[in-house]
């Protein structure tokens, strides 16, 4: 057995978002692991790790975003190989958890699917998780192995404090995002104001009220996903309808499913937002690029914090107003 401080840090990725994995090994100068991530003429997944990890501290980079059942599969295939490939201990980096919207049940016969995924995350053989901006909280404790969660505000407020914009509030585009927009508002010290979004249906949001003072001032509307986009555009044009002067929206996971590019697009040409800012938690290809969305990275503070892992440090410093 190789004591805890000699197990060689290791990474690999599975296919949704290599990109990251690049940027977080050059960073940790150390090189991507050698794996094959492939699939059978079926479609099954196929995984070949192709060097030992016998006894070694072992990360896997990837996140669970569309095509969803397939990363999370690639995920727990990989995980599998590890465990029976003798990995000495198994981190899951997922950097966007997906399945977390469903994580209790709001009418009868429904799943907790963000439950579920943690069950097969730690039956495959993860022993530990690193995430960023869990949906809910308490998705955490769905696990009863340990949990990082990593926060991307410290990246995007920097972003909004470096352009120096006025007369700011920051708004939550929904009660549940509250925390998240007060952190933000804490970072940047500028009001918030809170939206009360009602969902008609998994596409479709209704705007109820505006609590908080809008009238007259640059709104940074701040969620964790943007998924269709209805929730940002709904938001928006309600924000305006309330006199706001311009609306940049902030999100950390771009899932820009279904119609969002072309709703992204429509809006930006009808002047309804200034900027979209994601982070690259979930790749955003040339497909769904366009111009006035702003991409940053996560990178940094993800090799910080599997850094600190291997070398059993604490991470809290990650959360720091003026950490990273
Ligand atoms: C909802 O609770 C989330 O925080 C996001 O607001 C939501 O997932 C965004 O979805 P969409 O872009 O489809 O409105």
């Amino acid at each position: 057995m190789i004591p805890d401080e000699k197990r060689v840090l290791k990474i690999f990725a599975g296919n949704s978002n290599k990109d990251l994995a690049e940027e977080i090994c050059k960073y940790l100068d150390v090189p991507l692991g050698q794996a094959d991530v492939s699939r059978f003429p079926d479609g099954e997944i196929k995984v070949k790790i192709k060097e030992s990890v016998r006894g070694e501290d072992v990360f896997i980079i990837q996140s669970t975003c569309p095509p969803t059942n397939e990363y999370l599969m690639e995920l727990l295939i990989i995980i599998d190989a590890l465990k029976r490939a003798s990995a000495g201990r198994i981190t899951a980096v997922i950097p966007y958890y997906g399945y977390a919207r469903q994580e209790r049940k709001t009418q009868p016969r429904e799943p907790i699917t963000a439950k579920l995924v943690a069950n097969l995350l730690v039956s495959a053989g993860a022993n530990r998780v690193l995430t960023m901006d869990l949906h809910a909280g308490q998705i955490q404790g769905f696990f009863d192995i340990p949990v990082d969660q990593l926060e991307a505000v410290s990246i995007l407020s920097n972003y909004f404090k470096e352009k120096d914009l006025d007369k700011i509030v920051v708004v939550s585009p929904d009660v549940g995002g509250t925390a998240r927009a007060r952190e933000f508002s804490g970072r940047i010290k500028k009001p918030i104001a809170i939206i009360d979004k009602y969902r008609s249906s998994f596409d479709d949001v209704e705007i109820m009220h505006i609590v908080g003072k809008v009238k007259g001032k640059t709104a940074i509307i701040v969620d964790d996903i943007i998924d269709t986009a209805g929730s940002i555009i709904k938001g928006s044009q309600a924000l305006l309808n309330a006199g706001v002067k311009e609306v940049y929206i902030c999100a950390t996971h771009p899932v820009f499913a279904g119609p969002a590019k072309e709703r992204i697009e429509k809006s930006f040409h009808d002047g309804l937002f200034k900027e979209v800012v994601v982070t690259n938690t979930i790749p955003v290809n040339e497909d769904k690029i366009l111009p006035g969305i702003k991409v940053l990275s996560v990178a940094e503070i993800f090799a910080e914090a599997i850094n600190r892992i291997h070398n059993n440090l604490s991470i809290s410093s990650l959360f720091k107003r003026n950490g990273i």
